[in-house]
């Protein structure tokens, strides 16, 4: 397995870190712009290999040539949001990065998997599509697995129990207009509602849809990094072990929930092809609706794209 990650900062360093800490890859090329910065960091992260006991090359470089043939490759270049910042207003700087990267690593590596890090997510898989010409499994947006971890982590300090124990799942846009389900969700097979009130469900639904936004206003000068990449890896795991899991992933409907030309968060089964299958779940009138308000707010955020 060879992973490449581009973009080196925050995001990408502890992503790649992740992979050769978990074994997922025999060599795992960091990709920036920025000179030294990926060579520096690659070279720290193999000196720690010793100490750690793993056996995975890292390289860190400015070009694309050394990601040559990789199998799945991380994007995670662009710039972060700053307070009062939304996801959209980082558009255009970073439509034209993803551009840029894909292009480099499509025609380097025609049959990886690409995973799109980068905000505003769902716009800028539909980027990652369109620019690399990859079949739809083969480019998934990371937002999902994020926004469910939020929750569950919410869920978990609120009643007192073991995050472990919380099965959730937050479908939607990445962004404010996310649908978290808890008429999904319950802590080990029981449902939330026997242990939450309608307005504690309320008031961690909506912390959820602001997890991100909390984070950038207490950094003030990036955003979360430690969950994110978390939620890379676990899609990296079931891509490269073909663990087939459901997870919630940013996915391209092409009809699916009444939704076509859009990526929006849905459940998948993930494995080595990539998407394997999208799961149509039983939803409500309402649920479904917002799903679709969620595509919708995707799609005018396309319109304004230059591609
Ligand atoms: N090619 C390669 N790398 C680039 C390019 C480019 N064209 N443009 C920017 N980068 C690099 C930057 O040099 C920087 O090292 O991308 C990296 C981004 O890192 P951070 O600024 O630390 O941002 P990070 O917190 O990692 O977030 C990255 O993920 O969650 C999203 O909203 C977030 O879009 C942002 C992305």
């Amino acid at each position: 397995m060879k992973i490449s990650v581009v973009g080196a900062g925050h995001v990408g360093e502890m992503t790649a870190v992740r992979i050769a800490e978990k074994g997922l890859a025999r060599k795992v090329v960091l990709i920036d712009i920025v000179e030294g910065i990926p060579q520096g960091k690659g070279l720290d992260m193999f000196e720690s290999s010793p100490i750690e006991g793993f056996d995975c090359e890292i390289i860190g470089t400015n070009g694309y040539d050394e990601s040559k043939d990789s199998d799945i490759v991380v994007i995670t270049a662009g710039v972060p949001r700053k307070p009062g910042m939304s996801r959209d207003d980082l558009l255009k700087i970073n439509s034209n990065i993803v551009k840029s990267v894909t292009e480099e690593i499509s025609t380097r590596s025609p049959d990886s998997i690409i995973i799109v890090v980068s905000n505003p997510l769902d716009v800028m898989a539909y980027v990652a599509l369109k620019v690399s010409g990859f079949e739809p499994n083969r480019v998934i947006g990371m937002a999902g697995i994020l926004d469910t971890a939020r929750y569950r982590s919410f869920i978990a300090m609120e009643i007192g129990v073991s995050v472990r124990d919380i099965q959730a799942m937050v479908l939607g846009g990445h962004g404010d207009t996310m649908v978290p389900l808890p008429r999904y969700t319950t802590v080990s097979g029981i449902p939330l509602n026997h242990f939450l009130s309608d307005s504690q469900i309320d008031a961690i639904v909506e912390r959820t849809r602001f997890g991100g936004g909390e984070i950038v206003k207490y950094l003030k000068t990036g955003s979360a990094y430690y969950a994110p990449s978390s939620s890379v890896v676990e899609m990296i795991d079931a891509i490269v072990n073909d663990k087939k899991r459901i997870l919630p992933c940013a996915a391209w409907l092409t009809g699916e929930y009444g939704i076509d030309g859009a990526y929006v968060g849905v459940p998948v089964k993930l494995g080595s092809a990539g998407i394997e299958e999208i799961l149509i779940i039983d939803l409500k009138e309402n649920e479904i609706s917002e799903l679709q308000e969620s595509a919708a707010h995707v799609k005018d955020t396309m319109k304004s794209l230059e591609l």
